[in-house]
C-alpha cells in the first residue's frame, strides 16, 4: 500500500502560483503529499479561487475581524489546526506569524521569500535586491521562527540579475524558479521527513 501522503494547509495572500505548482504536483500520487486547505488574510484573491477550482477547502482570517493581532493569530492557528497538517507553507503569505501559531506549528511551518536570505529580507525581496545592485539574487526556504525572514534555511536557488531587469521582470524570473525549488522540497519533505538541528535543516529520517 502506498504510504499515506503528508498533509499540506498552504498560506496565500495574493496570485497563488506557488500555491498552483504545489496542487499540480500534488495531482500526482508519487509526490506524496496533498492540499487538504489553502487558508487567507483577505478574499477576492486569485489564490483562493485557485484552490476552488481545484476543490480544495479555503478558509479566511482577516485581521480587522479581530480585536488584536494575539486573537487573530490564535484564529488562524485554530482554523489551520482543523486540518491537521503535517507541513503549513506560507506561499506569499503577507502576514507574520505569531506566538501562538509558531507554538503550535514551529518546526513545521515553512515560507518561501524572493531573495537569497539573510540578505533582503521583508516584504519587498526582489526590489531591495535589484536596487542593492546584486547581480545574483534568488529564492530562499525557511523553517518560520520568530523574527523576520530569519529562520533555518530548508533550500535557495539562485537567479542572475539581468542589465535590463525592472522589479517586475526579476521578480517573475525569481518566481519561475521559486516554484520549482519549492516543488521540489516540499515534495522531499513530505517523502523523507526532516530535521531542524539548530540553523541547518537536514533532509531524510
Ligand atoms: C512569492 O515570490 C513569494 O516568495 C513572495 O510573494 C510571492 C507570491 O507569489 N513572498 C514574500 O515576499 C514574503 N516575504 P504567488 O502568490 O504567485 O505565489
Amino acid at each position: 500500500m502506498a504510504p499515506t501522503p503528508a498533509r499540506l494547509v498552504v498560506l496565500v495572500s495574493g496570485a497563488g502560483t506557488n500555491l498552483q505548482a504545489l496542487l499540480d504536483a500534488c495531482a500526482d500520487p508519487a509526490y506524496g503529499a496533498q492540499v487538504v486547505a489553502v487558508g487567507a488574510d483577505r478574499d477576492g484573491i486569485e489564490g483562493l479561487a485557485r484552490a476552488e477550482r481545484a476543490g480544495v477547502p479555503t478558509f479566511v482570517a482577516r485581521v480587522k475581524d479581530y480585536t488584536s493581532r494575539e486573537h487573530w493569530d490564535r484564529a488562524v492557528a485554530d482554523k489551520v489546526d482543523a486540518f491537521d497538517p503535517d507541513l503549513v507553507v506560507s506561499a506569499g503569505f503577507m502576514k507574520l506569524a505569531g506566538a501562538a501559531f509558531l507554538e503550535r506549528f514551529g518546526g513545521r511551518y515553512i515560507n518561501t521569500h524572493p531573495a537569497l536570505l539573510p540578505s533582503f529580507p521583508g516584504m519587498h525581496g526582489a526590489r531591495d535586491a535589484l536596487e542593492h545592485g546584486v547581480r545574483i539574487t534568488g529564492a530562499t526556504l525557511f523553517v518560520v521562527d520568530d523574527g523576520v525572514d530569519t529562520g533555518a534555511i530548508v533550500a535557495q536557488v539562485a537567479v542572475p540579475v539581468e542589465d535590463d531587469d525592472t522589479v517586475e521582470t526579476l521578480h517573475e524570473r525569481i518566481k519561475v524558479a521559486e516554484r520549482a525549488m519549492l516543488v521540489d522540497t516540499v515534495g522531499r519533505m513530505a517523502r523523507e521527513g526532516w530535521k531542524v538541528d539548530g540553523r541547518r535543516v537536514r533532509l531524510g529520517r
